[in-house]
């Protein structure tokens, strides 16, 4: 086989090309196979699919970039839950834009390492001047913002109580239970105190019972706010928070991940209203941003705030170098070799400009507003409550947190859709994560309907046993898996009679067992 050509350099375009096309073609094909926002069938159906499509995935002699790009990309997509398809809405999990995958590639052919300057001579530019221009929106009116890039949330959460701690000590976080698992993680790794945890009996933080911690602990105190809740989306009072950490003398870090963009948005701003007087903030872009994995941020108020990060490795930013005028970018991570995720952020917000930005924003959020509507107005079907950002839970009225469960599980086992779950007021509910600006109206309708006839569905079947491939241990052999029924579901009985008569839609036969879901109209993937 001749040596394989390189994705760099002036050859790099002409030999990614056709490699290209390839990859695009087998995204075409896989998504067509798949026909809906999930492969049908449960993890042990795609599974053994993936593995027949793909194996050996380390043969003696290479099968070839064609028929390996074909074969793999082909199966990526046709097992994938993809977040552009409108039923699939189950976590902060975004569609990206083709423009900033497009951009993603670019990253990839160069491959600029963000460890060293002389990795990334333009892309460390990019993103100097990318990073100041965030912190310049979340901190406008601080001297000197400056914000890291990081893998994501989880990331810039454990950099904010790190920065904390080497501020102060070891510090002691103060979250509510609303906050992300994330915090109570960072403060195990980084050997602080388990966090104190609030009461959030609302879905936010409760300030009274704040106030009460705050005053009880002692400093070095560290409070951890959330703008845009894991399971709800809801935003905790930040101006009243961020006054009684001013009144205790704590410190204050707001993991915005998911509501921290909507900045962008001259509608929605006042939402976040109180971020600027946090010490530190967590956004995340590829969550309300719809950037490809990874894009998260750590924005300061002061870039001084980042030196606890400096850090010399004689290779990468000798003194005489730094001195010299080589940027030292080893202080902007923790991590050494770092892909330059700036560069599609950057893409994306110079195409789309704030307007362009906004609009998505706006777009999203009157999404869930509409799916809220129509869950008011279907009698079978209950609401949380109206979205804070384009989170919106319900479910079906009159049944119990088995039932709700069994729902989730039963369309994801069939291909239908993908929504996920949460917990709030004591109760389970099914989780829309809307994140896709292009769902319509009549996809949002489409996706109750399936809600709602799936319900019906379930509690229509006779109490039989389960299937014995639902209760059998694992095979052997991946290759041995039995295909397990399209159905895989146990019966459900009503804890309670369902107080409203449930009208299955015609398109869809409650005890319809399809291992594939024909797109309709309107459920294509964009
Ligand atoms: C509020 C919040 N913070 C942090 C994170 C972690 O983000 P990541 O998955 O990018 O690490 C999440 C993830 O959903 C989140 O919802």
């Amino acid at each position: 086989m001749p040596t394989p050509p390189l994705a760099g350099g002036t050859a790099g375009p002409a030999a990614l090309r056709p490699l290209v096309e390839t990859v695009l073609a087998a995204l075409h094909d896989g998504a067509a196979r798949r026909g809906g926002p999930l492969p049908a069938g449960g993890p042990d159906t795609v599974t053994s699919r993936t593995r027949s499509a793909t194996h050996p995935l380390i043969p003696n002699r290479g099968t070839g970039a064609e028929h390996a790009l074909r074969s793999l990309v082909t199966a990526l997509a046709e097992g994938a839950a993809d977040p552009a398809h409108p039923h699939c809405a189950a976590h902060l999990h975004t569609p990206p834009l083709a423009l900033a995958a497009a951009a993603d590639l670019a990253a990839s052919a160069l491959n600029p390492s963000m460890d060293s300057w002389d990795q990334a001579p333009a892309a460390s530019a990019i993103e100097a001047d990318l990073t100041t221009a965030l912190a310049a929106e979340v901190y406008p009116h601080a001297p000197a913002p400056d914000a890291v890039i990081t893998s994501g949330g989880t990331e810039a959460n454990q950099l904010a109580l790190l920065l904390a701690r080497e501020r102060h000590g070891p510090v002691q976080t103060v979250c509510a239970a609303n906050a992300h698992h994330s915090v109570a993680r960072a403060a195990w790794l980084l050997g602080l105190p388990e966090p104190v945890v609030v009461p959030a009996p609302t879905g936010t933080m409760d300030p009274a019972a704040l106030d009460q911690a705050l005053t009880e602990l002692h400093r070095p105190l560290l409070v951890v706010a959330t703008a845009g809740t894991t399971d709800t989306g809801e935003i905790d009072p930040l101006d009243a928070i961020a006054d009684l950490c001013t009144t205790h003398g704590a410190e204050l870090h707001i993991d915005a991940a998911y509501g921290g963009p909507l900045l962008l948005s001259p509608t929605h701003r006042p939402l976040v209203q109180g971020l600027e007087r946090a010490h530190s903030v967590t956004l995340d872009l590829h969550k309300l941003g719809w950037q490809p994995a990874s894009a998260g941020i750590l924005a300061v108020p002061d870039r001084h705030h980042l030196d606890p990060l400096h850090h010399l490795a004689p290779y990468l930013n000798a003194d005489d170098d730094t001195e010299a005028g080589l940027p030292d970018l080893l202080g902007r991570s923790l991590r050494t070799t770092r892909r330059p995720d700036a560069l599609k952020i950057a893409v994306t917000l110079q195409a789309l400009g704030r307007d362009g930005l906004a609009d998505l924003i706006d777009r999203t959020v009157a999404s869930a507003h509409h799916l809220a509507d129509l869950v008011t107005k279907t009698p079978t079907l209950d609401l949380y409550d109206r979205p804070t950002i384009s989170t919106v839970l319900f479910r079906p009225t009159g049944t119990d947190d088995h039932t709700v469960a069994t729902v989730r599980r039963t369309l994801l086992n069939r291909g239908h859709a993908v929504l996920g779950r949460a917990h709030a007021d004591g109760r389970l509910w099914l989780k829309a994560t809307l994140l896709n600006p292009h769902t319509t109206p009549g996809e949002l309708q489409t996706l109750l309907d399936l809600v709602t006839a799936t319900t019906t569905g379930l509690l229509a079947q006779p109490p039989t046993p389960p299937h014995p491939a639902t209760t059998t241990a694992q095979p052997a052999s991946p290759e041995a898996a039995p295909t397990p029924p399209a159905s895989p579901e146990p019966t459900i009985t009503p804890a309670h009679p369902t107080p409203h008569p449930t009208t299955a839609p015609t398109h869809l036969a409650p005890h319809e067992a399809t291992p594939h879901h024909h797109p309709t109209e309107g459920d294509t993937p964009r």
